[in-house]
């Protein structure tokens, strides 16, 4: 993709980040070095992710008697992750900010259509008044993520205040999601070529969820 949507953020190409996708992009990379390797990316996610939470003035006195004149987070966040994958990034998430709550949404793509299909969603009971970083490292066709996002929407969160952390996006998912919400935000590690014929990312790297959880 040469020129981004305005809501879409990706993460500089640095040597590290190169790196890191690199190893887990391998099919010889196993389980272990997998999660490892993804978790360090997970976390430079969220950092960017954080970033892009608005701020207000504050004051604070420092250890010297003087007064700093600083910033402080404006409202309160959430994760919510988009099951079975996004739980790999709960655990990011958790290390920036602790004891933050975490809303579920269980959505699973058909293996034949590739269709998301809405299984279970259970919330923060005061989402609506919550900043949300949505979690999920694949983003093919946008199938899941536009559901996970239609039902943040429909429990009174207002698309600015969505923030969709990924780690992999297909031009195509980007397209899908960005031409239908305008004022959320995507921050994601890398944009692939396309999809192949059964809607997997290329090159990508295969299924996050089997490689994370359960590869060999
Ligand atoms: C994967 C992935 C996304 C979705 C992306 O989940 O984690 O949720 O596919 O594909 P899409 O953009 O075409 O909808 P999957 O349903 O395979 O379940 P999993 O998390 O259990 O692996
Ligand atoms: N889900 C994955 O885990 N990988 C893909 O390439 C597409 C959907």
């Amino acid at each position: 993709m040469s020129t981004l949507p305005a809501n879409v953020v990706r993460l500089p190409h640095t040597n590290q980040i190169d790196a890191l996708l690199t190893i887990i992009r391998d099919k010889a990379t196993a389980r272990g070095d997998f999660i490892f390797h993804s978790d360090r990316i997970i976390r430079l996610l969220v950092e960017e992710g954080l970033n892009h939470l608005p701020v207000v003035d504050k004051t604070i006195i420092t250890p010297t008697g003087n007064e700093f004149k600083g910033v402080g987070f404006k409202g309160k966040i959430c994760g919510v992750s988009i099951m079975r994958a996004g739980e790999a990034m709960e655990q990011g998430l958790r290390e920036c900010c602790r004891s933050v709550r975490i809303g579920k949404i269980l959505i699973q793509r058909d293996e034949e259509t590739a269709q998301p299909k809405l299984y279970y969603a259970k919330l923060p009971p005061d989402i609506e008044s919550r900043y949300v970083l949505l979690l999920d490292p694949m983003l093919a066709t946008g199938g899941s993520a536009i559901k996970a996002i239609e039902v943040l929407l429909s429990n009174g969160v207002a698309e600015e205040k969505i923030l969709f952390l990924n780690l992999l996006a297909a031009p195509e998912g980007i397209i899908a999601v960005t031409s239908k919400f305008s004022k959320l935000k995507i921050i994601t590690a890398f944009i692939d070529e396309g999809l192949d014929n059964k809607k997997y990312i290329v090159p990508g790297l295969g299924d996050f969820g089997d490689r994370y959880f359960t590869w060999p």
